[in-house]
């Protein structure tokens, strides 16, 4: 598998958007998943990953004065941008720079691991951090697990499904791992973790929405890349933008998997 630099680097001002569309789209279930961990006051919580940090944010709301939150991100500055309260923001390599110290009552990453090279090394770091009874929340993408919803009822609906596609190979030529959602339960058992329950969300959308909004950062970031690639034309990405915004087709995202599991032990703090 190809090394590679993050695709959808931070740096660039897609970012911002992108997060506020993740936050949108995903918090609800994220929070959900974590609420059935137990998190509560004095929890030590890591967020890998953690992007623009709302997840952050909503962890240090739960864990309180006497608990513990770490974000890390390879590449942090959206995190100091948004300031966070009660949040120690660190720069981190998942997986490559040494663990951070101590144990922690529940670790969590959505869409980090699928987008990188060396995400085993990822998962095992990840999973050594837990004290015993300790929780992983892991969520990713299937990015294969796009193309079922989206009708095709004519030549706008083809198009948005040829740029669509082209982005997931873009992002599996570049070592993202296609079918990682899929294989997030099986992932976490061979971990050692324990009471392992996975589900799947596909967020659907009609016209204008985050749904739209977040394909619109991806493509107006990847563009070059795209196009470079030989997987779409200039002309189809102008004319994809243009109905991103106008076309009240029914455009789905990949199926986002989030498991979770404990290491065995002790499950009170
Ligand atoms: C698609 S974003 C998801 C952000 C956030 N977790 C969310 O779901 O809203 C992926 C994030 O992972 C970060 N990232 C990429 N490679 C990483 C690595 N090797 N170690 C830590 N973070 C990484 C990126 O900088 C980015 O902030």
């Amino acid at each position: 598998m190809a090394e590679q630099n993050y695709l959808l680097d931070n740096a660039e001002q897609q970012a911002p958007s992108r997060f506020a569309s993740l936050e949108a789209l995903f918090d609800p279930g994220t929070i959900r998943n974590l609420v059935a961990t137990g998190i509560g006051p004095g929890w030590r919580c890591w967020e890998a990953g953690a992007g623009g940090g709302s997840v952050a944010r909503w962890m240090a709301g739960q864990a309180g004065p006497s608990g513990y939150v770490l974000a890390t991100d390879i590449d942090p500055r959206r995190l100091a941008e948004a300031g966070l309260p009660g949040v120690e923001v660190r720069q981190h390599d998942t997986g490559r720079d040494p663990a951070p110290d101590g144990e922690f009552d529940l670790v969590h990453a959505r869409l980090v691991l699928v987008h990188i090279p060396h995400r085993a090394e990822a998962l095992r770091q990840l999973v050594g951090a837990l004290r015993p009874g300790g929780w992983l929340v892991l969520e990713d993408f299937d990015v294969r697990a796009i193309g079922t919803f989206a009708e095709q009822r004519g030549d706008e609906d083809a198009l948005l499904g040829k740029v669509v596609s082209a982005f997931t190979d873009l992002l599996v030529a570049g070592g993202v791992d296609g079918e990682y959602g899929r294989s997030l339960p099986r992932l976490l058992e061979e971990s050692g973790l324990i009471d392992v329950h996975a589900e799947g969300y596909v967020p659907i959308a009609r016209g204008p929405s985050a749904v739209t909004d977040l394909h619109l950062a991806n493509f107006v970031q990847t563009r070059d890349q795209l196009i470079a690639a030989n997987l779409v034309t200039a002309t189809e990405l102008d004319r994809f933008t243009e109905l991103l915004h106008t076309h009240r087709a029914t455009l789905n995202l990949p199926m986002l998997v989030s498991a979770r599991g404990r290491v065995p032990g002790r499950v009170t703090t």
